[in-house]
């Protein structure tokens, strides 16, 4: 066994919860949902962290309007603060390029994230998990072994598919599901809550399509106001 396993699991002690936040799909909305559902956990008085781990497309921060934020060191690596957020991503390592990783070593990048990220006491960490079904994504559950995932799906045939096949997977390791949210919901009845019941696990809600959202990237005040985050808001609330 890696011993690096045991220093993530102490690293990862003064958390509380972890709700990993997948989707098998890309622009389905994971970076949003965990971006806003940081910021809405934190302003409903929860102590709140949150990890992107999405080493391909790190966008937690360009959300967020974070862009600038560094971490410090100092007995490892301490998370900055945005709106009182502690917020470690892949991004400060990477800054504006692409990962130069193949292989295993994407998986040892992440590893050593976790390693070496000193969190405060915290009552949630949302994680912005890797994206797709691979090796990098299962290695990143199997170093979270406490995660409670929460799948973004929409109501869409090509969309649904993959999200069948992520919950199937999530099965398959005994991963606690803390539920689906549909994303990007246009008022129509979806197929959402069918597939959630089919697997026998918590439909949390709808997040509607939002013509504020993308124009409010990068202003958290403005993205506290929007629809998305509204709707998020109360979801929060089904999770706690
Ligand atoms: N509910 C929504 N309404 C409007 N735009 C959205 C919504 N959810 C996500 N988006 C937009 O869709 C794009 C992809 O979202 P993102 O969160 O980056 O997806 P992922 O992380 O799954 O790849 C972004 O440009 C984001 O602004
Ligand atoms: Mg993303």
């Amino acid at each position: 066994m890696d011993p690096r396993l045991f220093a993530v699991e102490k690293r990862l002690s003064p958390v509380r919860r972890i709700l990993a936040v997948t989707g098998g799909k890309g622009g389905i909305g994971k970076s949003s949902v965990s971006s806003i559902l940081a910021l809405v956990l934190q302003r409903a008085g929860q102590r709140t962290a949150l990890l992107d781990l999405d080493l391909t497309a790190p966008s937690d921060h360009v959300i967020l309007g974070a862009e600038e934020c560094r971490p410090t060191e100092e007995h490892g690596v301490e998370p900055p603060r945005v709106d009182g957020i502690e917020f470690m991503s892949v991004a400060w390592f990477l800054r504006e390029h692409a990962a130069p990783l193949r292989g295993d070593d994407v998986s040892n990048a992440l590893l050593e994230i976790l390693a070496v990220t000193r969190w405060q006491p915290a009552d949630v960490l949302v994680v912005d998990m890797p994206p797709g079904l691979g090796d990098v994504a299962l290695d990143a559950a199997r170093w979270l072994p406490r995660a409670e995932y929460l799948v973004v799906a929409a109501s869409s045939r090509v969309v649904l598919a993959t999200v069948r096949r992520t919950l199937r997977l999530l099965a398959g390791l005994s991963a606690p599901i803390a539920g689906v949210v549909e994303n990007m919901e246009r008022g129509e009845a979806g197929a959402v809550p069918d597939v959630a019941r089919e697997f026998g696990v918590p439909f949390l809600g709808a997040l509607p399509w939002d013509e504020e959202f993308e124009p409010a990237t990068g202003d958290r005040a403005r993205l506290a106001r929007t629809a998305f985050a509204e709707a998020l808001g109360e979801l929060a609330q089904r999770l706690l």
